[in-house]
């Protein structure tokens, strides 16, 4: 990954955010559950979208359940969030592709549907209903991609359902490339909105259960090592939810920024038009399975 040293912003410690609405899919677990947090703790009005709600206690975090495996459901859900007034949404929903193939009641790849394909129909639901002032904190809205763009990963677009061949990092591989090329097609499709791809790196969280099996050896091991090395949920969302209201990223719509909030390079080879034949080709995956 390649840092552009040319971007820099500084950050501002969450307070008094009252005024402030953001919607976090994915926010009940995670990375996107330690964001939501930390904009609640600010004061800040937050929905998060997910399975199961472990913020009960929060008085301001609104809970919406969806199973995200399902596009239909998917888009349902959308359609249903009120985003009239959220200053930003962030997509956190994911999973890692398991040993073996997993397929969705939808005939998906299952970590295609969870980690990918759902933003995809969710973000033309939402992002029209989005306005487009600028607002009191200095911004237009904002939507977040959160997976792991800038690392080269190009993803495999002809087989992006994995029925040809199979292997859970090749498979992951998919839904992080479709990820960064969501980042640069809305780009250039919505001009009331501005989009960003966020890279955690490596955190101790529940995205491997699917690969190791949840509370397996194996993952207490992994997690275990991963939890040793590397910053917890708490630690990189006390670092990155400035970043999310930083004024400086007006100028960078489409920028990508790893753990640190430092920019990133797109990564090599993934020009806008790449990106949009990826989108293409993924609608086309779910065309053929009647869910566009
Ligand atoms: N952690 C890492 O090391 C790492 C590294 C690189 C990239 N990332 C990316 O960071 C993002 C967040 O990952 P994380 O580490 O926070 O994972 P996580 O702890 O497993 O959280 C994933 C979130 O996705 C939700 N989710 C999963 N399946 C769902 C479904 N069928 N329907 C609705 N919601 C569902 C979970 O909600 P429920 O708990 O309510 O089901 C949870 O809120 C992902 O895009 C991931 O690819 C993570």
């Amino acid at each position: 990954m390649r840092i552009d040293k040319t971007f820099s912003w500084i950050p501002k410690k969450l307070a008094n955010l009252g005024d402030l609405n953001i919607t976090v899919v994915g926010g009940t677990g995670g990375l996107g559950r330690a964001i939501s947090r930390s904009f609640a703790d600010a004061g800040a009005n937050v929905t998060v979208v997910g399975q199961t709600f472990r913020d009960e206690k929060q008085k301001n975090i609104k809970f919406v359940r969806a199973d995200l495996s399902s596009i239909n459901e998917s888009r349902k859900v959308a359609r249903e969030l009120d985003v009239s007034s959220t200053h930003i949404l962030v997509f956190t929903t994911g999973i890692f592709a398991a040993s073996k193939r997993q397929e969705t009641s939808e005939g998906l790849e299952r970590d295609m549907a969870v980690s990918f394909l759902n933003r995809m129909v969710m973000v033309p639901e939402l992002v029209p209903r989005m306005h487009s002032k600028e607002n009191f904190y200095g911004f237009i809205p904002r939507v977040f991609i959160m997976a792991y763009p800038g690392s080269n990963q190009l993803g495999n677009i002809d087989d992006l359902n994995s029925e040809k061949s199979y292997g859970s990092m090749k498979t992951h591989m998919n839904t992080v490339a479709g990820n960064e090329a969501l980042v640069y097609d809305s780009v250039s499709k919505y001009k009331n909105v501005h989009f960003y791809g966020l890279n955690p790196g490596l955190v101790k969280t529940n995205i491997r259960n699917n690969l190791f099996g949840e509370g397996s050896w194996t993952s207490k091991i992994m997690e275990g090592l991963i939890g040793w090395f590397t910053h917890t949920p708490e630690q990189y969302a006390s670092g990155i939810s400035p970043l999310l209201i930083a004024k400086e990223l007006e100028g960078l719509n489409g920028g990508i920024f790893n753990k640190n909030g430092e920019s990133l390079y797109p990564s090599k080879g993934f020009t806008p038009e790449y990106a949009s034949k990826y989108i293409k080709a993924s609608e086309d995956l779910l065309i053929s399975k009647n869910l566009f």
